[in-house]
């Protein structure tokens, strides 16, 4: 299979976070559970785990990062313990569901900062005017799982950091892909999951904390057992009930993988694969492809349509000819709102690391017959 859903899961992973999880469930129990030797150990790869996402995303306190089950977990953390109904809350207009259903839970008032595709100046001059009228909370979406735009995300951290407001960063497509700077950034929280751009397994996620957090659920933390309440020091406020060590474990194996290579050249790898995809889609002339022509402005993702074919056809017919995309609104209708595309939604590319240029090759043939095959 020609793997191009890299934006849902990263689907080939580095053999070493598969043996690490497989060594986790073989040799680990519960960190700070016991005194005994698999619960040391379990203790001190949870620390190495923060330790190695403490180095990757330059964040002076491991303590502070907290692991979740996906970056939507780490969201409504980090949301519900911001946000109060009525509560006007200006958003980015490339959200997930992962940010606007947690806020329409809640009853947040929610102002979208909206600007065209690729306009990032539009998303700044919409952010400043927004974040002057009684905001209590910002959130951007660094990259947009949809069309893979860069946000101006440091800008927007400045704004938010001049008039005091918190700011919540979803590093969802940018962890792994986009060098982060979370000490320089001082958002409240970063949020990501494990299984994208970290190569870790489904079922992690990272929530780096810059500020006070509220408990999402309560249990055993195996620390300060005597008190009713949840500890207040981070990370055992955030994390109740048993870790999932082999994800851990995994996501710590994924985590060294992207350090050693670097997200820079994760990136500009997966750039030079859009750019070649680019070219060959061009070629096509059938197709309405979304791209920025500053290349600056766009990560390894990329959206089109095939005008006259629904793009969920389009990903169907690519599936039959062994082509994995994904097709539809991609739980992102705000980022198809602002993009235009809301009606009929767009067909998916995204790269990973492990993706080649004759991945986009095969992709461009493929599209070549299946819209040659509309014309008949
Ligand atoms: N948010 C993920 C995606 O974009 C699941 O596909």
């Amino acid at each position: 299979m020609t793997y191009l859903d890299n934006a849902a899961t990263t689907l080939h992973k580095p053999d070493s976070v598969a043996e690490a999880a497989y060594r986790a469930i073989k040799t680990l129990s519960s960190p700070g559970r016991g005194s005994h030797e698999a619960a040391a150990r379990a203790s001190e790869m949870a620390y190495a785990c923060r330790e190695a996402a403490a180095a990757l995303f330059r964040a002076s306190k491991p303590e502070n990062i907290v692991f979740c089950m996906n970056a939507t977990h780490a969201l409504n953390i980090a949301i519900k313990s911001l946000a109060r109904t009525g509560d006007t809350v200006v958003v980015s207009g490339y959200e997930h569901n992962a940010v606007t259903r947690p806020l329409h839970a809640i009853g947040a008032r929610v102002v979208a900062a909206r600007a065209a595709l690729f306009d990032s100046a539009g998303v700044l001059a919409a952010f400043e005017a927004a974040l002057k009228n009684g905001a209590r909370l910002a959130i951007v979406n660094h990259v947009s799982n949809v069309f893979g735009f860069i946000q101006p995300v440091e800008e927007i951290a400045e704004l938010c950091r001049k008039r005091n407001i918190p700011l919540i960063i979803d590093a969802s497509q940018s962890a792994g892909a986009i060098d982060i700077d979370s000490d320089r950034l001082g958002a409240a929280f970063i949020a990501m999951p494990g299984h994208k751009g970290l190569y870790g397994p489904q079922g992690t996620g990272l929530l780096i904390c810059g500020g006070e957090a509220s408990t999402l659920i309560e249990g055993g933390t195996g620390s300060n057992s005597k008190d009713a309440e949840m500890p207040y020091f981070l990370p055992d406020r955030l994390e109740a009930g048993t870790h999932n060590m082999p994800g851990i474990a995994g996501l710590k194996a994924g985590i060294e993988f992207v350090s050693r290579i670097g997200p820079n050249k994760i990136l500009a790898h997966e750039r030079k694969l859009l750019k070649e995809a680019l070219m060959r889609l061009k070629r096509n002339g059938r197709l309405k492809l979304y791209a920025s022509d500053r290349p600056e402005l766009q990560s390894g993702v990329l959206s089109f349509e095939a005008p006259g074919l629904p793009c969920e056809e389009v990903a169907s017919r690519l599936s039959e000819k062994g082509i994995a995309v994904r097709a539809g609104v991609h739980c992102a209708p705000e980022a198809h709102r602002s993009a235009g595309t809301f009606e009929r939604g767009t067909v998916r590319v995204s790269f990973s690391v492990f993706n080649t240029t004759g991945d986009a090759a095969r992709l461009a043939a493929a599209l070549e017959t299946i819209t040659s095959e509309m014309q008949k």
